[in-house]
């Protein structure tokens, strides 16, 4: 039996909250399996489960709520940094391993790709080895999964995974990496992770196109990015923005830069992903910094009030992006 999906993804440069609209989703209980669809561990979910706060790299949300949890084909590992990641959730009494599987066909992160990336600068990547292990992995010289005896435990076949041989049909939560700004077809290249970071990635993980019930698209009203590139402006709020926001990398520390959100960008990433609906995390952030101002046209807009600034922002949406049915404003660390 095909699954039922829904899936989550980034609409700016990663960093939107993602985790925390995965950790929030899959406390529902509406979901039998939640499964990673790109990235290794370059990525860093901030989550807050019961109170305390986890920075999660591979391993997807599902685990804090006892929902098996899968690491996708599309996504590549660090062995070394997957099992203590795993470690690291059990002393916490999070069951990762008896609730993680990757899936064969995923890719083998190995020490010479990190350390290749050791004193990589022209991107500003994490040097975390992905560009290099997806790299190999295109150049058909990389290493599977499959292959790789310290995680034999842990495999599993990516149709078993997510298809049902009989009974129910599993639904699946899809739980993205990065964002549309870093994807390698549609970011700016090549300032970009070397991921698909769109809706066609969870795609790939193996559930037709049909079985996609919501697509989850998750931004800030600001836009935050990380990496070699001169990113922002110099109004000193974007400052203030980075500071109450706490917009440094949960991967590796680094600054984040910041600047006011481009809309017509959000459209564009909102349509080609096919968003359903659009959370909006941390608008919290902006009131606190009490400016209110984005972008369309590539022209700064001034806004006196946060109802006003909503409002353009609803009603824009409204009209460029003919799949969103719901818009909301998320603020709470640990709900949506
Ligand atoms: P890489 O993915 O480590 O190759 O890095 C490529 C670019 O993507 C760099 O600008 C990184 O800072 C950025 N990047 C990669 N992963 C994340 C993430 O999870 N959040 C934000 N930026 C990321
Ligand atoms: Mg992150």
């Amino acid at each position: 039996m095909p699954p039922i999906a829904d899936v989550v993804v980034d609409l700016q440069y990663g960093d939107c909250g993602k985790g925390k609209v995965v950790h929030s989703l899959a406390k529902t209980g509406n979901y039998d399996l939640v499964a990673r669809y790109n990235g290794g561990s370059n990525a860093g979910h901030t989550i807050f489960h019961n109170g305390k706060k986890f920075v999660t790299h591979l391993v997807p949300a599902g685990v804090f709520h006892e929902i098996p949890s899968l690491i996708g084909g599309g996504c590549v590992v660090d062995v070394d940094k997957f099992l203590s990641e795993i470690d690291e959730l059990e002393e916490s009494g999070i069951e990762a391993r008896r609730l993680v599987k990757i899936a064969s066909n995923a890719h083998i992160v190995q020490s010479a790709h990190v350390e290749e990336e050791l004193q990589e600068e022209r991107i500003g990547t994490t040097r975390t080895g992905n560009g290099p292990a997806y790299r190999d992995k295109h150049a058909r010289i990389g290493k599977r999964a499959i292959d790789e005896k310290r995680i034999s435990k842990f495999l599993i076949d990516p149709y078993d995974a997510i298809w049902s041989q009989r009974g129910r049909r599993k639904a699946v939560l899809m739980e993205g990496a990065q964002g549309f700004g870093l994807d390698i077809d549609w970011g700016d290249y090549p300032y970009v992770s070397s991921s698909t970071c769109t809706v066609s990635a969870a795609v790939n993980v193996g559930i037709p196109p049909q079985s996609i019930h919501q697509i989850i698209g998750v931004a800030k009203p600001y836009e935050t990015y990380v990496g070699s590139k001169k990113f922002g402006g110099e109004h000193p709020a974007l400052l203030q923005i980075q500071k109450v926001g706490m917009e440094f990398g949960a991967t590796t520390g680094r600054p984040r830069q910041c600047n006011w959100m481009d809309l017509d960008s959000l459209v564009r990433a909102a349509n080609v992903n096919g968003v359903t609906r659009l959370i909006f995390n941390k608008m919290d952030v902006i009131r606190e910094v009490g400016v209110y101002k984005l972008i369309v046209d590539d022209k700064i807009i001034d806004f006196k009030s946060e109802n006003e600034f909503k409002d353009f922002i609803e009603n824009f949406l409204k009209k460029s992006c003919p799949h969103i049915w719901t818009i909301s404003w998320s603020e709470s660390p640990e709900t949506i």
